[in-house]
């Protein structure tokens, strides 16, 4: 069966042809990470990085392999006005005439590296906005103004899912050839939602009206929704999008009283804007409890943000305990 490489397929896409080198250079990039994390204990790269990123949060090894491999090969694209990234703290100037920045999370999910677990790449293609050389002040656009958004899953088969604002599209890596192929040319997120994503052990330090959403999720058909629920959490932001992509659901990064000043765990810029692109060209919602995250005007590169996504019934009725 012949299928569509992504070349043609973004050429089909009425993408700029400098869009294109932009996407086509983060696809072979996470080629060369995905043959980097599986040579895993094998190349000496599992393990701490023995520093801390501006998050406050450990760095793995393959954080900085992977961030400075993205960043390289990003910085050669003339297309690149700038980039930022989860493991930078600082915006990283690139071309003075480039009609893009480019917002990444290099590996996300990266407590998962040392389990032989999923990870992956998250990124996001904004116009450049401001005068050359570009400030943090540029890449502050609220997530619609994204021109393209996806991520690169590490799992049993690398697969690439993007949107360039025309629907959402799965590709698989050939590890033979090295070419990303399409396998999913329309990807729908069902309405209602059978399954649901948290990290459960927080249950204790929500707020209130998340407690009481996901409390009659739990009690099932025997609560107030009348229906069971299934759970997963594989704790990777990218695994459980992927998964709610592919089957539905609604997953959720809530606030939690021990950091009351943070507003949830999950960065706005290179998490939450990117994949709340591709769920709502799924036919999802993503918000927080007071609105549409693709809305927020961000006053940070490193902001975080509360994140529900997912079904858009499910979404609508968790926003509503909330905002009750
Ligand atoms: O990037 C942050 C992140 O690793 C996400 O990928 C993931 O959804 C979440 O944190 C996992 O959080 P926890 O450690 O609470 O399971
Ligand atoms: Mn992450």
């Amino acid at each position: 069966m012949s299928r569509v490489a992504l070349p043609q397929y973004l050429e089909s896409a009425a993408v700029t042809p400098e869009l294109q080198t932009v996407l086509l250079g983060l696809a072979t990039v996470s080629a060369d990470i995905s043959k980097a994390l599986a040579k895993g204990a094998l190349a000496d790269i599992l393990g701490a990085a023995g520093a801390e990123n501006v998050q406050g949060e450990d760095q793995k090894k393959l954080d900085v392999i992977a961030n400075d491999m993205i960043k390289d090969a990003l910085a050669a694209l003339p297309a690149v006005r700038g980039l930022a990234s989860e493991e930078e703290a600082e915006v990283v100037p690139c071309h003075t005439d480039g009609r893009y920045l480019v917002t990444f999370d290099p590996l996300d999910g990266s407590s998962n590296i040392d389990i032989n677990s999923m990870v992956g790449t998250i990124f996001s293609v904004l116009p450049h906005a401001g005068e050359a050389p570009v400030t943090e002040q540029d890449f502050l656009q609220p997530g619609r103004h994204q021109q393209a958004a996806g991520y690169v899953l590490y799992g049993p088969s690398v697969m690439l899912v993007l949107s360039t604002g025309n629907g959402v599209v799965m590709f698989t890596l050939d590890q033979d050839t090295g070419s990303y192929l399409l396998t999913e040319a329309e990807v729908v997120i069902p309405v209602e939602a059978k399954e649901f994503s948290i990290n459960m052990s927080n249950q204790r330090h929500w707020a209130a009206p998340m407690q009481s959403y996901i409390a009659d999720l739990i009690s099932g058909k025997d609560g107030p929704r009348s229906k069971d629920f299934n759970m997963r959490w594989v704790a990777a932001m990218v695994a459980d999008v992927h998964r709610i992509l592919c089957r539905g659901g609604l997953f959720t990064y809530p606030w939690d009283s021990r950091k009351p000043d943070q507003a949830g765990k999950l960065r706005l810029m290179y998490e939450a804007n990117p994949m709340g692109f591709l769920v709502e060209q799924a036919g999802g919602e993503i918000w927080t409890p007071d609105g549409k995250i693709l809305d927020i005007q961000p006053d940070h590169i490193h902001q975080r943000v509360p994140v529900i996504l997912g079904a858009a019934n499910e979404v609508a009725l968790c926003v509503d305990y909330h905002q009750r």
